[in-house]
């Protein structure tokens, strides 16, 4: 039962273009837990239906992000990568995390507020988006989350839901059966869209996509808003207000920051050359994410195996979650095929 590794769990929704926000923000952080945790990353399309979206849309985003997630660095062989509708124990057990959950804490969840407040009509399912995440988590019995700030109220519900569960249904002596995930803050300081006003979203339209041609990235960087003090080619620049900088610490090395900061400081550099030098650190790595996501898009069978393998050994563990939640809440057990 005690596992040697701790087990990692997270989520991303195919509801857009993967871009540097998120890349710089989960994504890269996920790359570096997979050799330290066992992982396990989902593409969660039952989360995106929620939304209102087009059913024709749906399976080529699914695919580009599971593309994006591989070219950025997730290695099928090390972790475990897999599309959630193609693990039916995800909406299973959230089914079941549904009868134990007041309705007053799901209304109480700002994401929840905030997306009911932009639709004319809210689902059960919008409501209820956090239990299912509660699912996919616990599952797993995943001990450890890596995500952003923007989560960490529906984490806090997942550790009610587990303690909940244990409480009812895995009482003393068992050990509690769901351990309480713990969130992992992701590193990165939140990444700004290119207006420098508001965090970069898809919504707000000022993202940098993170398999942009370099062309599109350098026509978006060109415009994008700077230290607003600096008017003139010879004002001197504050770094630390500007967000093109906290670009430059996220994909420069610390001397090239350093110099950054230096020729901005003393208007050494105009805003342009600056972010001349921030468009080629960015494409020291963009680059060969572009270039693999390339060769996956060429050849489907690879992206295929590697998620109908991730699905497969996501199922063995979710089976046997299920068969232990169902044995214990008196539930029949699955059927044999
Ligand atoms: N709600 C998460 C987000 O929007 C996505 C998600 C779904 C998730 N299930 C998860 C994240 C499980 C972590 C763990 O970012």
């Amino acid at each position: 039962m005690a596992r040697t590794t701790p087990r990692v769990f997270s989520g991303i929704q195919p509801s857009g273009e993967l871009h540097i926000g998120n890349y710089l923000g989960a994504v890269q952080n996920w790359v570096a837990l997979q050799h330290r945790y066992e992982s396990i990353f989902c593409v969660v399309d039952y989360h995106a239906i929620t939304v209102p979206y087009d059913p024709r849309e749906l399976p080529a985003r699914t695919r580009e992000l599971a593309i994006s997630l591989l070219a950025a660095g997730i290695d099928p062989d090390v972790a475990t990568v897999f599309v959630q509708s193609a693990v039916p124990e995800h909406t299973e057990l959230a089914w079941i995390f549904n009868t134990i959950t007041p309705i007053g804490e799901l209304e109480r969840q700002t994401q929840f507020k905030d997306k009911a407040q932009r639709q004319e009509s809210v689902s059960a399912g919008l409501l209820n988006y956090p239990v299912l995440q509660a699912a996919d988590i616990l599952l797993y019995r995943a001990d450890t989350v890596p995500v952003g700030e923007d989560q960490v109220q529906h984490l806090e519900l997942s550790r009610e839901v587990a303690r909940r569960w244990n409480a009812r249904f895995a009482a003393p002596p068992d050990e509690p059966y769901f351990p309480e995930p713990a969130p992992l803050l992701t590193p990165t300081r939140r990444v700004m869209g290119l207006d420098g006003q508001s965090k970069m979203s898809k919504s707000m339209g000022n993202t940098i996509g993170l398999l942009e041609p370099p062309e599109d990235v350098w026509a978006k960087l060109r415009p994008a808003v700077t230290d607003p003090a600096r008017v003139r080619r010879t004002d001197p620049g504050t770094p630390e207000v500007c967000n093109i900088y906290h670009l430059h610490r996220a994909f420069n090395p610390p001397e090239t920051v350093d110099l950054v900061a230096t020729q901005c400081r003393t208007a050494g550099w105009g805003c342009i050359e600056c972010k001349r030098v921030l468009f080629d650190g960015m494409e020291r790595t963009l680059g060969p994410v572009r270039a693999r996501a390339a060769e996956l898009r060429a050849d489907p069978s690879m992206v295929d195996a590697a998620l109908d393998a991730g699905a497969a050994a996501a199922r063995r563990i979710a089976q046997e979650t299920m068969r232990d939640v169902k044995a214990r809440m008196g539930l029949a057990p699955a059927a044999p095929l």
